[in-house]
Parts: structure tokens; C-alpha cells; sequence
């Protein structure tokens, strides 16, 4: 409870974690399996303005658009869709939800609100069916991570989890984002499973975020945080929160940020509990929820009864 305190005001350390977590924490930063090293600068007492601003002049939404080794030479241009993903809302969306899977937004009633907005994103395998009171049944796109991809109990190819949205998929890159390397050594091979979908479903908005956008953000977060961090990429709620603050005018972002209904339950689908799941372990998630939580506009009272965050939209942010 002290711990969540200190996040709505945006000031915990990772000391007020459990020693577990802490250990598992320490171990992560001494494996460095990422090979990261970070040579960007602290910059940890930044005001909502100024944070706004760095992240304007410097998150750039990329995804693989087979110009480069070894895309290039597999004829990824051709495969990749057409349209980019900065492109497929011309008009702009006014309002979009992140809808995270944290077990918190069980008997939250929030499914109504959450599908008024013009867009809803949502991670992984997080259903809908049989949670619409809580979750909403909207769904726009979807990240995903390569184990989706690859383990065959999530059936990439055939649920329905994956139709008629807009996919985004990402896989841990080396720090260096070597693409090169990457693609002889994913974590899970994610690009046949790729390749696969495209070719089958060539209408379906489907792309894979480049390394360095994943990198920029964990970079970001190092920078504004005075702890170091684990050097692990962000969560896929990270990603996706500042996916979506390019995309939308406006994003309110859903039990992220913890509400009063906090709990150790991992997943509101799954009776799997793990407190990692909310605090972080291999993801620097604690970290990421302080800088998310330093960027909220919404209301206080909000935060604690719906465990909403509400952010600008990087495009109106005037620097
Ligand atoms: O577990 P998964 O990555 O599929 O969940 C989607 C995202 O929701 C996570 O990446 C994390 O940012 C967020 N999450 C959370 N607390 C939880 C579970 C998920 O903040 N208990």
C-alpha cells in the first residue's frame, strides 16, 4: 500500500519492492543479455512539459519497411504492408484506450468507457468475451510479443484473438539493433510466423517494430530515472502507451498505473498471481509506470478509483 502511494505520486524506488523482486532485478542488470550500454545523459528532474517535449523530438514510431539487411535482400519491401503504421489514420484519432491485462481491472465496470473512445489497443492474447462489463469488447490493435508468434498454445494462425485488428509484433533485439543479428538469433523467431500471415493475409494491417524504437524508449525511461534500470526492453504496455500518444490526440490508459483494486493477480483472464506482473522483473515496469505516472493530466481521484492515466498526444504538444 505504501508502494502504491508512492506511485500515484510518481516517487518510488525499486528498494520498497519485495526482496525477490529486487534479486531477480539485480540479476537482470548483471546478465545484461541485451548487450545495452547506455551513453545518454541524466536528465531525472525534468517538469511534464519538458518530458513531453523530449519525448516529441525524439520517439519516432518505426516499424520494418524492408529497405535494410537482411529484409532487403528477402524481399521484404514487397511484403511488408503497403500502408505504414504512422499512416493508417490520416484523419488522426481524437481518443484512444490502452487497455492493459493486469488482474486490477476485474469488476472495474470501466468496459463501457472504454470502448467510447475512437480506438482501443490491447496486448497479447488479453480476451474480451465473457470480460466486456470490465474490459469492452473494442478491439483496434493489438501488440504482440514473439512468444505469440511462436508457442504453439496461443494459435497465432488461427484464433480469432488476431483477425480484423491491427497487429504490431516485437521481439528482444540486441541493444545495438543489429538486424543482421537479430534475425540469425531472435529470442523467438518471430519471422517466419511473419512472413506466414502476410502471405496469407495481405489485407491485414501487420507490422514488426524496428529494435530501435524499442531501444529509444528503454533509452528514455534510463535517462529520466535516477535507479539503473534493468537493461531488458520496456513492457508491452510501454511500447504501446507511446505507440498510441503518436497515433491520437488524446490516450486515457487503463491499469497501468495501479488503481485501489491493486492486486498480485497477473492477468484479469488467467488465475496465475505474481507480483512481478505488475512491479517488474526482466521489464524495467516499475520505472516505466514512474514516468508514465509524471506525465498524467487526468484527474487524481481517477488514478485511485479507475487506475487511469490520461496523456496528451504528442503531435498538439507545443515545444
Ligand atoms: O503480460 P502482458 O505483457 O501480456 O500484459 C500487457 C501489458 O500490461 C504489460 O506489458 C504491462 O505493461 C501491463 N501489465 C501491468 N500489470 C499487470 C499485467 C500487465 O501493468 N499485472
Amino acid at each position: 500500500r505504501a508502494l502504491l502511494r508512492r506511485l500515484w505520486k510518481g516517487d518510488a524506488s525499486a528498494r520498497m519492492l519485495h526482496p525477490r523482486l529486487q534479486k531477480a532485478m539485480g540479476a537482470y542488470l548483471r546478465a545484461n543479455k541485451h548487450g545495452v550500454r547506455f551513453r545518454g545523459r541524466r536528465a531525472a528532474g525534468r517538469s511534464r512539459t519538458e518530458l513531453l517535449c523530449a519525448l516529441q523530438g525524439r520517439v519516432q514510431v518505426r516499424t520494418l519497411d524492408g529497405t535494410e539487411p537482411p529484409f532487403s535482400a528477402l524481399g521484404w519491401r514487397a511484403l511488408v504492408p503497403p500502408v505504414p503504421l504512422s499512416r493508417l489514420f490520416p484523419r488522426g484519432l481524437r481518443t484512444c484506450a490502452v487497455v492493459t491485462s493486469a488482474g486490477a481491472i476485474l469488476n472495474s465496470s470501466l468496459g463501457e468507457e472504454i470502448d467510447s473512445h475512437d480506438a482501443v489497443l490491447r496486448f497479447n492474447s488479453a480476451p474480451t468475451r465473457g470480460y466486456e462489463k470490465d474490459v469492452g469488447n473494442k478491439t483496434t490493435l493489438r501488440i504482440i510479443n514473439s512468444q505469440i508468434l511462436t508457442n504453439p498454445s496461443y494459435h497465432f494462425m488461427d484464433s480469432a484473438l488476431y483477425k480484423d485488428v491491427i497487429l504490431v509484433a516485437w521481439d528482444p533485439a540486441p541493444y545495438s539493433a543489429n538486424l543482421n543479428l537479430w534475425y540469425k538469433k531472435p529470442d523467438y523467431n518471430l519471422f517466419t510466423p511473419y512472413v506466414q500471415r502476410r502471405q496469407r493475409n495481405p489485407n491485414q494491417p501487420f507490422y514488426i517494430l524496428h529494435p530501435k524504437f524499442i531501444w529509444q524508449l528503454w533509452d528514455i525511461i534510463q535517462e529520466n530515472t535516477k535507479e539503473k534500470i534493468q537493461p531488458n526492453p520496456p513492457s508491452s504496455g510501454f511500447i504501446g502507451i507511446l505507440l498510441m500518444m503518436n497515433l491520437c490526440g488524446e490516450v486515457h490508459v487503463y491499469e497501468y498505473v495501479p488503481s485501489v483494486r491493486q492486486t498480485d493477480l497477473c492477468h484479469y483472464h488467467e488465475p496465475y498471481h505474481d507480483a512481478a506482473c505488475t512491479l517488474g522483473a526482466y521489464h524495467p515496469l516499475l520505472y516505466e509506470k514512474l514516468l508514465v505516472q509524471r506525465l498524467n493530466v487526468g484527474a487524481q481521484g481517477d488514478l485511485h478509483r479507475k487506475g487511469k492515466v490520461v496523456l496528451p498526444g504528442l503531435q498538439a504538444v507545443r515545444c
